[in-house]
């Protein structure tokens, strides 16, 4: 559980990066942060552990009745939490400018952009808009999201932007012709890999313009490596485990983690102050488990022209720029 008591009596560290604590937060009391998917998995955990550092979370989710329980689950654990729920549905791209105006606020200090979709088998699905269902929800809904954001995340001192990445799309290739993933060629795990690198892209190319616009909003990518609801402590009414998933877990926790684990380097990402825009932030063992930490950012993530084209072609399918919020 997460603690609001401050670090004390620590000695100093040598390595600064090495004195996070992922049991003890700093306190963000006065400052908000939305949680896209915090309703459950990832999601939950990041949005509980950031409760616990006094700031108030919103919960974007698309079902109020799983929001409310995620609501009372961070509760349960942080007695006297600022958490709330705003209705958010990434798939329906008009929807957006809506979900903004509910939140009701002046200022953001973080987005965390969590929420995603993946799909094991065909068929492959579209959203509301016509695109394909992964692509859609993962990178275009955040996307625009973001320009609906950016007012409010600019009116803050020092906002972030913080996506949710995933090591799946390391061994992916965008295809600039293809991102819609045609159907006589549709592999749905491909599909989910290029729609988290374009999301990666998406937030590594964010960063660069915000600073080029000399804006104070920075963005940050983050992975939770590998992490199962097997692995995953219970938080009852949202996820609970049996002992028997749990010892059937275990194996696989050589390897990887639960969703508990996962939300830590995004936490990270979101409240440490010496993380800056532009850093990859993962699990330290193999980038699969373990404590967070910055990792390069290497291959197509780190291809600046690429990100360009796919901005621009991300504007045409929503129809809007995230940088002209920013402007
Ligand atoms: N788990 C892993 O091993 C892993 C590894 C790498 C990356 N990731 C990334 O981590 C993030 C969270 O993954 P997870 O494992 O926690 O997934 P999860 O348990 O399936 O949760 C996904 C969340 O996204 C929400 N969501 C889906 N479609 C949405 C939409 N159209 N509008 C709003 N919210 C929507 C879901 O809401 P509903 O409850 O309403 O469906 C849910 O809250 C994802 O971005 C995923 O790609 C996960």
């Amino acid at each position: 559980m997460t603690s609001r008591t401050p670090h004390l009596n620590q000695p100093p560290h040598p390595v600064a990066r090495e004195a996070w604590d992922v049991h003890r937060l700093p306190s963000a009391e006065g400052k908000t942060f939305l949680v896209t998917g915090g309703n459950a998995g990832i999601g939950y955990f990041v949005a509980e552990q950031l409760a616990g550092t006094g700031a108030t979370v919103v919960l974007g989710s698309r079902d109020r009745t799983k929001a409310a329980a995620a609501a009372a689950g961070i509760r349960s654990r942080v007695p006297d939490a600022r958490v709330r729920h705003v209705p958010l549905d990434l798939a329906d791209l008009a929807s957006l400018p809506a979900t903004v105006e509910a939140l009701a606020l002046d200022r953001l200090d973080a987005v965390v952009h969590n929420a995603g979709v993946a799909l094991d088998d065909p068929p492959r699905r579209e959203t509301a808009d016509g695109h394909e269902l992964m692509f859609g929800t993962n990178h275009l809904g955040h996307f625009a999201l973001t320009r609906w954001l950016a007012p409010l995340l600019a009116a803050a001192p020092a906002a972030r932007v913080v996506t949710v990445g995933s090591f799946a799309a390391k061994s992916e290739r965008l295809d600039l012709n293809d991102l819609q993933s045609r159907a006589d060629d549709y592999r749905p795990k491909r599909t989910y890999g290029r729609s988290k690198l374009a999301q990666m892209s998406f937030g590594f190319d964010l960063d660069r313009r915000l600073r080029a616009l000399g804006s104070t909003v920075r963005s940050l990518v983050a992975h939770p490596g590998g992490a199962l609801d097997s692995l995953t402590p219970s938080r009852p009414p949202v996820h609970v485990r049996t002992s028997g998933e749990r010892l059937r877990g275990l194996p696989a926790g050589l390897l990887i983690q639960g969703k508990d684990a996962g939300a830590w380097p995004v936490v990270r990402a979101v409240l440490d102050p010496r993380a800056e825009g532009g850093q990859l932030w993962g699990p330290r063992v193999f980038g699969l488990r373990g404590l967070p930490r910055a990792e390069p950012v290497a291959g197509q993530m780190a291809d600046a022209a690429l990100a360009a084209r796919l901005w621009e072609a991300s504007c045409e399918l929503t129809g809007t720029d995230p940088e002209a919020g920013f402007r």
